[in-house]
Parts: C-alpha cells; sequence; structure tokens
C-alpha cells in the first residue's frame, strides 16, 4: 500500500510548529472558512509546482507509480491547464514548424483557447450521423481514412473520451492507426481518472494515448481544481526530459501561486487510490449496474457508456433532460449535466446508500409522459474564415445570435457545463450553425468587428 504524502506531511509539520507567518497568503493560517491553515505559499522546503524538484515532485512519482506512467505532473487549475499544456508539450516535440492538429469537433473550450494561444492549426474530424453536441465519435477506421486523404499530415490527433455523455472511443484502435503514422495520440480524459483502476483498465494511457489529461476532481475525492498530465512510458521511450518540459509548458499558462490546498488533497488521493480504491470501485460499478437495471423495470431507458456515469434518456418518459433535473432537485438530487433529451449522474465510491435510494424512489414516483423522439440539428460542416487565433484576438462585439448570420465566431459562446463549442472562433456563423444554437439556448455571441 502506498501511505506516503509528503506534501500533506510538510504542512503539518508547519502547523506544528507554530510558526509566525510573515509570507503570503493574508489570512495567515487563521480560520475563517476553516481550511485556512492548511493553505500555505512555496516557503522553504515546500517546493514549487512549476519546477518541482522536493515534495511536489515526490509526491507526483508516487501518482506516476499508481497510474503506470512515464511521469504524471500535477494541475491545480483542473484540466484546462493541463490540456493546455499537453498541447504545447506535443508542439514541442514534434518537427514540423508549423503544429497542426486533427481534433474530434466535441472539444472543450479550453482546447480552442489553447489553439489561439499557441496559433495551432486544427482539421476536425466531425460525425455527421452521429454528431450531438456532447458526442463526436471517431472509430479508427474513420480516422484511418481521414488521415489518408490529408495531403499534409497532422502532428498529432486529439480525442475527448468519456464524453460529457459518458461515451468512449476506441483509444487502443485509434492509438494503433495514429502511430502507424507516426502521429502522437493526445487525450482528454477530464471525466476517466478512474479508469486506471477498474479490473481492467480503460485509462487512455493503458490503451496507447501518448498524453492525457485526468480531471481527478471530477471523479476522485480530490478538491476542485486537482489535475493530472499524464506521460506514457511509450512517449517516453523516442523523447527524453518529458517532465522537466512538462513543468516548462505548464509554467506559460498557470499561476504562480499553485494552490497548496488543492496539492495536499492530490498527495492524500494517492493514499486513497492504493487502500482499496479499486474493490470500492468495482462495488459502485456493480451498484450503478443494477440501478440501471432497476430503471429499466421501470420502463426508464439509461446507459452506463462509462461505469461510473448514468445517462438517462428523458425522451422514454417524455421529458426534457433539464425538466427531469427540476424534478429531481425538489427531490434533493441535484445532477451533473441536463439538455434538451439526457440527464447525466456521476456517482463515485463516495455516495452512499442515501443517495442511490433517493434517486430510485425519485424515480418510482415519476410521473410519466407519453415518450418523443430526438431531433438533433445535424451539426453542419464548419466553414473557415480566419485562424482561431487571428479571431479569437481580434476586437469583437457581443451581438444577438439572431442578428450573426454571416458573422465570424470571435470568442465561442458555451453554456457550462458542457463548455463545448457549436461555432469555433475564425468560423463563418451560417444559418445552420445559428439554428444549432437556438436548439442548445445560446442567446448572444461575440463575433468579429467588422
Ligand atoms: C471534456 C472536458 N475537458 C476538460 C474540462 C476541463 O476540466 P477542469 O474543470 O478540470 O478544468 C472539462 C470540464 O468539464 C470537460 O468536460
Amino acid at each position: 500500500m502506498q501511505t506516503k504524502t509528503p506534501i500533506y506531511d510538510f504542512v503539518s509539520e508547519y502547523i506544528q510548529n507554530d510558526m509566525s507567518r510573515l509570507h503570503m497568503p493574508g489570512h495567515k493560517g487563521k480560520n475563517v472558512l476553516g481550511c485556512e491553515e492548511r493553505d500555505i505559499t512555496e516557503i522553504d522546503g515546500a517546493d514549487y509546482l512549476l519546477k518541482s524538484e522536493g515534495i511536489i515532485k515526490e509526491s507526483e512519482t508516487i501518482a506516476s507509480s499508481l497510474f503506470d506512467t512515464a511521469c504524471t505532473i500535477y494541475s491545480t487549475e483542473g484540466s484546462t491547464l493541463a490540456l493546455k499544456t499537453m498541447l504545447r508539450l506535443a508542439m514541442q516535440y514534434s518537427d514540423s514548424s508549423h503544429f497542426r492538429i486533427l481534433a474530434a469537433r466535441n472539444v472543450h473550450i479550453g482546447f480552442v483557447h489553447a489553439c489561439a494561444l499557441l496559433d495551432i492549426d486544427v482539421d476536425w474530424l466531425i460525425n455527421e450521423e452521429l454528431d450531438s453536441l456532447t458526442s463526436c465519435m471517431i472509430i479508427p477506421e474513420r480516422l484511418a481514412a481521414f488521415l489518408k486523404q490529408m495531403e499534409e499530415k497532422p502532428d498529432a490527433v486529439y480525442i475527448t473520451s468519456p464524453d460529457y455523455v459518458g461515451k468512449m472511443a476506441d483509444i487502443r484502435g485509434l492509438a494503433e492507426v495514429c502511430h502507424a503514422h507516426n502521429i502522437l495520440l493526445l487525450v482528454d480524459n477530464a471525466h476517466g481518472a478512474y479508469l486506471h483502476f477498474l479490473e481492467t483498465s480503460l485509462h487512455p494511457i493503458d490503451l496507447g494515448a501518448d498524453l492525457c489529461c485526468d480531471s481527478a476532481h471530477k471523479t476522485l475525492p480530490v478538491l476542485t481544481g486537482g489535475a493530472y498530465l499524464h506521460v506514457s512510458k511509450r512517449m517516453a521511450q523516442t523523447y527524453c526530459d518529458l517532465y522537466e518540459n512538462a513543468k516548462k509548458a505548464m509554467s506559460l499558462f498557470a499561476s504562480t501561486s499553485p494552490s497548496y490546498l488543492i496539492l495536499q488533497s492530490l498527495d492524500l488521493c494517492n493514499t486513497y487510490l492504493s487502500s482499496g480504491f479499486p474493490e470500492q470501485l468495482k462495488n459502485t460499478c456493480i451498484d450503478l449496474t443494477s440501478l440501471k437495471n432497476r430503471l429499466e423495470q421501470l420502463h426508464i431507458r439509461s446507459y452506463l457508456y462509462e461505469p461510473l456515469k448514468l445517462t438517462i434518456d428523458c425522451t422514454s418518459f417524455g421529458m426534457s433532460g433539464t425538466e427531469t433535473a427540476a424534478y429531481l432537485r425538489q427531490k434533493h438530487i441535484e445532477c451533473e449535466y441536463a439538455d434538451n433529451y439526457d440527464l447525466v449522474l456521476m456517482m463515485t465510491p463516495k455516495n452512499d446508500i442515501r443517495d442511490f435510494i433517493r434517486f430510485e424512489n425519485a424515480f418510482s414516483a415519476l410521473t410519466k409522459k407519453t415518450a418523443f423522439q430526438r431531433d438533433f440539428p445535424v451539426m453542419p460542416k464548419p466553414i473557415k474564415a480566419c485562424s482561431i487565433r487571428e479571431a479569437l484576438l481580434a476586437n469583437s462585439i457581443t451581438i444577438p445570435t439572431e442578428e450573426a448570420e454571416g458573422c465570424i465566431c470571435a470568442c465561442p459562446s458555451v453554456s457550462c457545463p458542457p463548455a463545448i463549442p457549436i461555432a469555433v472562433s475564425g468560423e463563418i456563423l451560417t444559418k445552420e450553425v445559428l439554428q444549432i444554437m437556438k436548439f442548445y439556448h445560446i442567446q448572444t455571441i461575440d463575433v468579429v468587428r467588422k
């Protein structure tokens, strides 16, 4: 069992020594919220996240061995920071003078921001048959066909898996295609930190991804903001200094004051992961499967595309996802995400039996309506007018969506969650795109000033 928690221990000792804190932060360790005592800064011995050589490096090494990676680095600003770091790191190891990436369209907004800051050109992988805003499943054959017809090969492929409704890509197959073309596979695994600890790992790094980011805080007991950037052993066979370069890459985007509360939380999570977590995870997966089966008996359609995410198809009982979320709220249940059709619930071993019972009771008491069909508007092919960077950094104005036809998208309007843009910076806002925005209730949009 892994019991070393160097960051947490350092802070505990600092508290015991009863020091006068003549340094930041301004609360001086005096409790207002209740956690200030543990909130320190880069004092002597506390190491520095962006150039770690001491306790932080030691803790990251423990995380790396738990996730079986070449190296793992912590982020205290979520996967949003980790994915920017991942893109910069991939860029650093590419031979081409202008880094290009091929990305499945359902990217998180942080990806668009990173492309603007790093001036990355993106080719989009779109799946017209299956796409909704949240999902863009790309099968290996489709990736292979797409790469074949590209005149200039990308430097990396970027996939979001699991996506917001839990759908998971065939990472093993996609990695094989990428590696056959000598292309890196980058995965936004924000929703899947726990996947490594299943009986059979489904974690992207174990399935062949070169780099991936995990939001520890989404599925593990870590404070909001705690995340990992993982580098695969395969990538480390080809490239050197990945740990040091990942830190340099992170420094471009990160605050110089990383939260020590979040670092301690990541540190303690290592012990949690190595003390019975796989067993607890297995039990939660079993509980979720039986919950799904009981919903089925109530004629409620639901999916466990991803083992810890229960996605309920609310059309199966004639309600919208948002309507169902409002109903559940009255029953003291807050869900993760809801849209016109679906409702997403995220569970972990930290959910107790009461949560499951409440949920089942709420659905047993639900007055169902007539089921209806889904009618997703088809995602049109994007039409590019200028680069993401040009558009996102241009002068822009905010206008009502219905007046935006023909304009160029500056800063994408996203609802959060899922923070996935419908139109990306630099694209022309066509009638079809605006219809989709209307479908997702987006009222205003930033457009490039003419
Ligand atoms: C797919 C995906 N990627 C990245 C992020 C950003 O993660 P974080 O909130 O940890 O910064 C999110 C956040 O919801 C997400 O859903």
